[in-house]
């Protein structure tokens, strides 16, 4: 083949794939099958290579381009504003007889169902997608292009030819419920925690860094907003058939209703049928159609007047309740948990749901044995709300709430005010033990990157860890081949292990952690009330940790910040032979026991105030911030008229910059700010 010829075959190819792409994903009506697909693009990614050409538009490039460090945050032409919510039919007629009385003209709506993903707009330019931008905060989101480009449905090249220039469509980026339920999946077996719903999944999806991972994440786009200069068609309904035939995934549920009682059919229909559909829907938007009315409406400061949605009430399931648990949190609490017949709800199979706490259990008066009502809302678990008591069987069992900690035996309390009981033994009972590991490791406190909350749980479970000390006698030959088996049947097996990457990066975050200075030491202990601020001040009041170990509850208070509960809650720390013996432990290990003072490097900034914002090339914000302390200057957190400079790094907030220039503060760069403390 020459070039010529490859040339031709490589825009026939393109032009096939993406009609092909189309008929699968828009159309759901593939015309070959998926080897068939497969092996057309294999023909036009060897060409491609072979060649060294491709097109703007190539099907084989979906997926490309390095890693993106930060995201570009790109300014909305129109703000993407939300819709304004309601809950009931009557709230409904209330925004028809609204429209009604703004408009003398004839009108009719359109309704679409409220897809519950990850808000998205899309650009285009002379018919290429040119650019894909998140919500973020509704006037700036980020440029997620190579990200969006990798989800099959969303045409890089668009067919026909009567489309505006330059326009932008907006749509919600979801995950479908099977790729959601394979992808918990695998991050549970991976030692991951799983998404809490596929929304959450999706947006986090958006935002990872690799193009690559998130063309496994089989994510959909649909779409339902169009905007530009010139609407190309009056009414929105005739344009989603348009976008349609460009290429666009709009979905086809979607209908023209002349009045309200059409609107309440279409609602009626699909708060039913949306279980049968394979992604989350949390209710159903209605539009004006005609955009001369829309125009004419207009918008409230956060939403269209236009347009309205109507909320589904959260999916419900009925389920047999068999028993109940107990579990203790990381923090101590102890929530009751049901065991259930297995039941379908919202996309996923349920078997245990929340029972929040004693009073709810008392105040619906749920037995065991009874039929239960089963919702889930946002959060991973679902919960119960109600029982059917007119399926009560007389053998329904009352049950009690504990008294004592299911984990470790101690005897529970309950704060006057407060709804749930807790396990008092916060450094030995097993959860809350496991809870402190977590802290410790944390980005705030040691940061020890390679170890997750999963791991932390896996490796306590296995015995290599009891407490923080014992991290640092880990050795890579404890965590290389490590095994769990994660089959709940215990019949079938599911094992997963550490692998030789992950065991080195355990190992290399463990001997990093030994340089994280003092304070942060301090606030990775987890005593009880003492956060990040205050940490700090006890490490600068002490010094060290022997220092700080001497101190009486009198001295301790007279730190700044430090009242009797936080000077208590040290004291008793310190009692804790065991708590003792492992600070020598972390000692010995070569953590930081001492604070750094500030060494003085010279006067230049001397009585300067500063704002540090933003990413920087040659220090971190936090050593920028240490040199204009060391030089004489002082750090703020907000701008204010006593500003003097504001140190703005790469991708420095827009409100800031506004800030800054509207009170007349310098802004300087890295550089200049370099220059300001050079030595002469
Ligand atoms: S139209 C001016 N249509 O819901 C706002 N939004 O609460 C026009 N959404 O920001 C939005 N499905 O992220 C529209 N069929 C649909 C939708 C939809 C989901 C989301 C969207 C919007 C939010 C508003």
């Amino acid at each position: 083949m020459n070039r010529e010829q490859a040339i031709s075959r490589i825009t026939e190819l393109t032009k096939e794939l993406s009609r092909h792409n189309y008929n699968y994903y828009v159309l759901d009506n593939p015309e070959i099958s998926d080897y068939d697909f497969d092996m057309l693009l294999k023909e036009l990614e060897s060409l491609e290579a072979e060649f060294d050409y491709f097109l703007p538009d190539s099907p084989a490039r979906r997926v490309g381009g390095e890693p993106i460090k930060e995201f570009q945050q790109v300014q909305h032409r129109i703000p993407m504003l939300s819709l304004s919510n309601t809950y009931s039919k009557e709230e409904l007629i209330d925004f028809d007889t609204r429209v009604r009385k703004l408009t003398e003209d004839e009108f009719d709506y359109t309704c679409e169902l409220k897809y519950d993903g990850s808000a998205i707009s899309l650009q285009y330019k002379n018919g290429l997608l040119d650019k894909a931008v998140t919500r973020g905060d509704g006037k700036t989101g980020d440029d997620v292009t190579s990200n969006i480009k990798t989800i099959g449905s969303v045409p890089l090249k668009l067919f026909g030819g009567d489309w505006p220039a330059e326009f932008e469509i907006r749509g919600e980026v979801l995950m479908p419920y099977s790729s959601f339920n394979a992808l918990n999946k695998e991050r549970e077996e991976a030692g991951e925690s799983p998404f809490a719903n596929p929304r959450n999944a999706a947006s986090g999806s958006l935002k990872l860094q690799d193009p690559s991972v998130v063309a496994k994440r089989r994510l959909q786009c649909l779409l339902y907003a169009f905007s530009a200069e010139r609407h190309p068609v009056s009414t929105h309904h005739e344009t989603l058939r348009k976008a349609r035939e460009w290429g666009f995934n709009v979905p086809p549920y979607i209908a023209r209703c002349k009045n309200m009682d059409e609107v309440f059919t279409f609602i009626d229909e699909w708060d039913q049928a949306r279980s049968e559909l394979d992604f989350a829907t949390d209710g159903v938007v209605i539009k004006v159609n005609q955009y001369a009315v829309q125009e004419e409406l207009g918008f409230t400061a956060k939403s269209p007047r236009w347009a309205v949605a109507y909320k589904f009430k959260a999916e419900q399931a009925q389920s047999k309740l068999l028993s109940i648990d107990f579990q203790v949190g990381r923090t101590g609490a102890v929530t009751p948990v049901a065991n259930l017949e297995a039941v379908s709800l919202a996309g996923t199979t349920v078997k245990r749901a929340s029972l929040h706490n004693e009073d709810i259990i008392k105040n619906l008066d749920i037995r065991i044995g009874d039929t239960v009502l089963v919702e889930k809302g946002g959060e991973i678990i679902p919960k119960i709300v109600g029982v059917e008591m007119n399926l009560r069987q007389e053998d329904a069992k009352e049950f009690h709430f504990i008294d004592s900690c299911p984990e470790c035996g101690t005897k529970l309390q309950r704060n006057e005010g407060e709804s749930a009981w807790f396990c008092p033994n916060a450094y030995h009972c097993p959860p809350q033990i496991k809870g402190g590991i977590i802290h410790f490791i944390s980005r705030k406190a040691m940061n020890i990157e390679g170890l997750g909350e999963e791991k932390v749980e896996w490796l306590y479970d296995e015995g290599l860890i009891k407490n923080v000390a014992d991290l640092y006698d880990l050795t890579y030959d404890q965590l290389h081949g490590l095994q769990r088996d994660l089959s709940d049947d215990g019949v079938t097996s599911r094992i997963i292990s550490i692998q030789e990457k992950s065991a080195n990066n355990i190992i290399k975050g463990i001997e990093d952690s030994k340089n994280i200075p003092f304070a942060r030491v301090l606030f990775g202990l987890g005593i009880r009330h003492i956060g990040e601020t205050v940490a700090q001040k006890l490490a600068e009041a002490a010094g060290n940790m022997d220092a700080l170990r001497q101190m009486n509850q009198l001295e301790l208070m007279l730190i700044d910040d430090v009242g009797d509960k936080i000077a208590d809650s040290l004291l008793a720390w310190f009692e804790d032979e065991s708590n003792i013996e492992m600070l020598e432990r972390l000692k010995e290990a070569g953590l930081q026991m001492q604070a750094v003072q500030a060494e003085k490097k010279g006067d230049q900034l001397a009585g300067k105030s500063f704002v540090v914002s933003g990413v920087f090339t040659n220090h971190t914000r936090d050593e920028i911030k240490a040199l204009i302390k060391a030089h004489g200057g002082k750090v703020g957190s907000s701008i204010s008229s006593k500003t003097d400079y504001v140190l703005a790094g790469e991708n420095m907030g827009p409100a800031k910059l506004a800030k800054a220039e509207e009170l007349g503060v310098s802004i300087i760069s890295e550089e200049e700010f370099e220059g300001m403390i050079a030595e002469f």
